[in-house]
């Protein structure tokens, strides 16, 4: 069994694709064992994309995902991490096949709704990040009761 870590990004929040978006990977087979609505300040944005930093995208994307509220979450089944990105989709919109994610609901490369990490390193190291350094409870209630 094997885990991964996904993320709905403000985009997907903001337009109320969360559901949508739980649905697929239900119904594909995978287990939700963990999730989280909150906001993400620069530093973690940072240090999730820390591969991207000397790319031209990066102060964009970092904008990008600090700009409203994310949806993290820890998806574990057979494959997981694989098994995401391929109902994810490609990176780019335009080239992500039918029936995918990106493609059904997205647009633009910079804002590609959501998430999933390229390997079990990843994951795991991604999974860390965003669930046992998290911040206090109180601090996400916080953080997440201003709906942006
Ligand atoms: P990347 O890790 O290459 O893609 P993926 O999300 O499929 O693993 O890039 C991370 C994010 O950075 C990507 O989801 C959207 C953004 N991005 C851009 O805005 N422009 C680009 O040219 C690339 C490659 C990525
Ligand atoms: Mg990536």
């Amino acid at each position: 069994m094997e885990r991964t870590f996904v993320m709905i990004k403000p985009d997907g929040v903001k337009r109320g694709l969360i559901g949508p978006i739980i649905t697929r990977f239900e119904q594909k087979g995978f287990h939700l064992a963990a999730m989280k609505l909150m906001r993400i300040d620069r530093a973690l944005a940072e240090r999730h994309y820390g591969e991207h930093q000397d790319r031209p995208f990066f102060g964009e994307l970092v904008d990008f995902l600090t700009s409203g509220q994310v949806c993290a979450m820890v998806w574990e089944g057979q494959n997981a991490v694989a098994n995401t990105r391929a109902i994810i989709g490609a990176t780019n919109p335009v080239q992500a096949s039918p029936g995918t994610i990106r493609a059904d609901f997205a647009l633009d490369i910079a804002s590609n709704i959501v998430h999933g990490s390229d390997s079990p390193e990843s994951a795991q190291r991604e999974i860390a990040l965003f669930f046992d350094g998290a911040p206090a409870l109180e601090t996400m209630y916080r953080m997440t009761g201003d709906g942006a």
